[in-house]
């Protein structure tokens, strides 16, 4: 079936459900663009018809060359990804998942779930072996990785919105793994942090150590073969290659020698869902999100809508230490509820109530100026067990001259995933089950808790963070935008949204304003340490408990202009790449 859910975002409803959880059947390396990167100094691209942004110089010049050639938002967003997965496999792969929102050039919006499935073996009891939950099995290894879901969401988005073929997607980045690539000072440094575990995988090891077994280093050439054939066989035959065909049988194979959990038939099972996005609005902007299994695009929501009863400029005049005190009792509110009510719709039943005005509007009331919260548990929002969703980390952003914005983010969860590429495949395989609750109260990679919603279960999709997020003012798109960062994602989103609605902050100086972050448990706020000590002091006397960290995080996003042109910006943080023509 090809059928798939749109919505016009001009709805002036909290939230739009159209159709929800549809399961869906599934160059040479580009001259550098007219563009900037970070190491002009500067992170945007701007006064262009059509930009992209992403982390990394070559996939943001082959997104770009994409288009040039006649290819739209769809085809550079999805050729940046196959790219990323070459030159930043670290942190996005077709061995990961992704969401993928798209606003098309009509006005409609399509919101794409190709996140990761639990094997049909797995169970609740997987990650607590002898009663004791051990991160380490849902973090490394075999039992580690979900069923990858981001190869049938490409294919599709392309065959349905996009010009150029999925192959015309794939060769640039083919090309690429098998001539090599300049390992970056980033790539070299994630190696090196890796290296012990990297080297138990002796598939792994192959790919990303020398011969000798030391780690590649900047400037030394990495070639992927085996990764080139994959994008190769994926190019030839499709996505029946990965989920019916060679690839499914190799990794297949590899999970039953070593513990592992995956069959072919899991990977014949995949499917992506479409599903309708989360629509609300902030201050007169609408704001479009992903809906769960994302936690992103509802607590996005969430926040501001607890913002809402706010005079977040008033209080950022007043002090900064004012607006982040105010700023971060409501994101601790907002993953209160995410540990306890979040999970895969289509298995645990989500309250659309969670992005109800009127649900906020109490939260709001909690809201002291003077004093942090101490109490905070989850709250009930309303009609929580009959008003549902659904009954059913690298970010890229694209944009082009005719009206299609997309917000694409991919992952294979921590650095390397499980850091298990199953020899012949070149593929880094995901550890996204990690980001199930794999015990109630357990904290995950990201200190995340959660609870049965989000329990492990056969086929269930793990609760993400991932944000990506198209904001429209009149019915027309403003800004698309999306993070890395686990939970950090939804608050840089949130972020980044407020300082450019409410602090009227331009695309640049809103993504280069210090970050703040909570996410109730554990209970401490993450601050970056730009902040002067006066604020650091200011937010104590309220009775938060800081930890002041260095500055991070990777948003990109693009803007459109007073004139209708579009800025990109990459993370001003990292190195990476705001290109357009
Ligand atoms: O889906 C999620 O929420 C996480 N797997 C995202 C991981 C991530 O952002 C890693 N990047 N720092």
């Amino acid at each position: 079936m090809h059928f798939i859910g749109r919505c016009c975002a001009c709805i002036p409803a909290l939230i739009a459900l159209c159709i929800s959880g549809c399961a869906i059947d599934a160059v040479e390396p580009a001259p550098p663009s007219r563009s900037v990167s970070s190491s002009s100094g500067s992170n945007t691209a701007t006064n262009f018809r059509g930009v992209v942004a992403s982390v990394n110089p070559i996939a943001s010049d082959i997104g770009v060359q994409i288009m040039r050639d006649g290819g739209n938002a769809i085809d550079a967003a999805v050729a940046m990804a196959m790219t990323l997965g070459v030159v930043d496999g670290y942190n996005s792969g077709i061995g990961g998942g992704c969401f993928m929102l798209i606003r098309l050039k009509d006005g409609s919006f399509v919101a794409l779930d190709g996140r990761e499935t639990a094997p049909a073996a797995a169970t609740r009891e997987m990650f607590i072996p002898n009663g004791k939950a051990d991160g380490n099995l849902s973090q490394t290894g075999a039992l580690a990785s979900g069923v990858p879901g981001s190869v049938k969401v490409y294919e599709y988005a392309l065959k349905r919105f996009g010009r150029k073929s999925f192959s015309d997607a794939i060769e640039p980045a083919a090309r690429i793994a098998e001539g090599g690539f300049e390992c970056s000072a980033s790539f070299g440094k994630r190696i090196r942090g890796q290296i012990e575990t990297i080297r138990k995988f002796p598939g792994t090891a192959d790919i990303l150590l020398k011969p000798d077994g030391s780690p590649f280093l900047q400037g030394d050439v990495i070639v992927q073969k085996d990764l080139a054939k994959t994008y190769r066989g994926i190019a030839r035959e499709g996505s029946g290659y990965f989920y019916n065909g060679a690839f499914a049988k190799s990794v297949a194979a590899w999970m039953k020698t070593n513990g592992g959990l995956i069959t072919e038939a899991d990977f014949a099972n995949y499917q992506i869902k479409s599903r309708a996005p989360v629509v609300s609005t902030y201050r007169g902007y609408t704001v479009v999100g992903m809906p769960p299994p994302s936690s992103g695009g509802v607590h996005v929501a969430q926040i501001l809508n607890i913002l809402e009863h706010f005079d977040v400029n008033a209080l950022h005049e007043q002090s900064d230490a004012a607006r982040i005190h105010v700023m971060s009792e409501a994101m601790k509110l907002a993953f209160a509820d995410r540990a306890w009510w979040l999970g895969d719709p289509d298995f645990a039943p989500v309250p659309l109530g969670l992005v109800d005005k009127t649900y906020a509007k109490h939260l709001a009331a909690r809201i002291s100026f003077d004093r942090a919260l101490t109490e905070v548990q989850h709250g009930e929002p309303p009609s929580a067990d009959s008003d549902l969703f659904g009954k059913h980390t690298t970010h890229i952003a694209t944009a082009d001259a005719e009206g299609n914005w997309v917000a694409l983010t991919a992952t294979v969860n921590t650095t390397f995933g499980s850091k298990v590429i199953v020899p012949g495949t070149g593929v880094i395989l995901n550890n996204q089950m990690d980001d199930f609750a794999i015990q109630p109260g357990v904290p995950n990679h990201f200190g995340l808790i959660g609870n049965d919603a989000n329990a492990v279960a056969p086929g269930k999709r793990p609760l993400s963070s991932m944000s990506p997020t198209i904001i429209l003012k009149d019915g027309a798109p403003i800004m698309t935008l999306g993070a890395a960062g686990g939970p950090k994602i939804i608050t840089q989103v949130l972020l980044v949204t407020s300082n450019v609605i409410d602090l009227k902050d331009d695309l640049e100086t809103a993504m280069r304003r210090p970050r703040f972050h909570h996410q109730w448990r554990p209970d401490a706020m993450w601050i970056e340490k730009t902040f002067s000590s006066s604020v650091m002091e200011a937010l104590k006397s309220r009775g938060h408990s800081l930890d002041p960290a260095d500055p991070s995080g990777a948003t990109n996003a693009i803007i459109r202009n007073q004139d209708g042109s579009l800025t990109a910006a990459h993370e001003p943080r990292l190195s990476g790449k705001a290109a357009g023509y």
